[in-house]
């Protein structure tokens, strides 16, 4: 009981924030929308890794490169959240992976939606943003005719995708 009651007073409260921030559309970022593809994933890495001294610009120009090689041949799609005035408030994108074949799926399907760079401005966080463009972002993915989606969670992300059913798997990393 408890728990539906914290459940329905967050519900009213994210439904005032949505009101106070006003008309929000979602979309497919083109190659006009690099400069903040690029803005966001940097601003990504910087907060995940406020220590570290990256080159960013540097980076910059490798990431606009595979972006633009991706997107033109369709294995990059990115999608934004947009207010009214044009400002770009949230992003995250899906690059098409290339996976090995595996028998429990048929021969075709030796690619995977890969979820990422999934950023919302700070004083925008809480509204529903980033939840809005995961499910763009499943939605594109099943309606390409893909059954499965992964993605490297953060630890602020993990909550987001967990709503949505999103499952921890088993992967491993080591440095080396
Ligand atoms: C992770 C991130 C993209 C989420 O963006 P967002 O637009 O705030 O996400 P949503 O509003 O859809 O969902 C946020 C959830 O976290 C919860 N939350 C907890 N603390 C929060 C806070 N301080 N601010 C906002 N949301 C918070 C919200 O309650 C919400 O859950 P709910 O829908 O059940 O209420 C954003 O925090 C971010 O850009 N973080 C830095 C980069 C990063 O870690 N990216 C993810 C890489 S995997």
């Amino acid at each position: 009981m408890r728990k539906k009651q914290q459940y329905q007073r967050a519900s009213r409260h994210s439904k005032i924030m949505r009101k106070k921030l006003g008309r929000v559309m979602v979309r497919k970022a083109t190659l006009r929308d690099m400069d903040v593809l690029v803005d966001h994933r940097r601003r990504l890495f910087s907060e995940l890794h406020p220590e570290a001294k990256f080159d960013y610009s540097a980076w910059a120009r490798e990431y606009k490169r595979f972006v633009r090689k991706h997107m033109r041949g369709k294995r990059f799609v990115a999608f934004l959240t947009q207010r009214k005035d044009g400002a770009v408030i949230a992003t995250g994108a899906v690059w098409i992976k290339d996976v090995p074949p595996r028998p429990m799926a048929p021969p075709v399907w030796i690619k995977e939606p890969y979820l990422l760079s999934m950023y919302t401005l700070p004083e925008y966080r809480g509204y529903g943003l980033a939840t809005r463009i995961v499910k763009e972002a499943m939605k594109w993915s099943k309606s390409k005719g893909f059954s499965r989606m992964s993605l490297h969670a953060s630890e602020m992300g993990r909550p987001v995708y967990k709503k949505l059913g999103w499952e921890r798997g088993w992967e491993m990393r080591i440095r080396l």
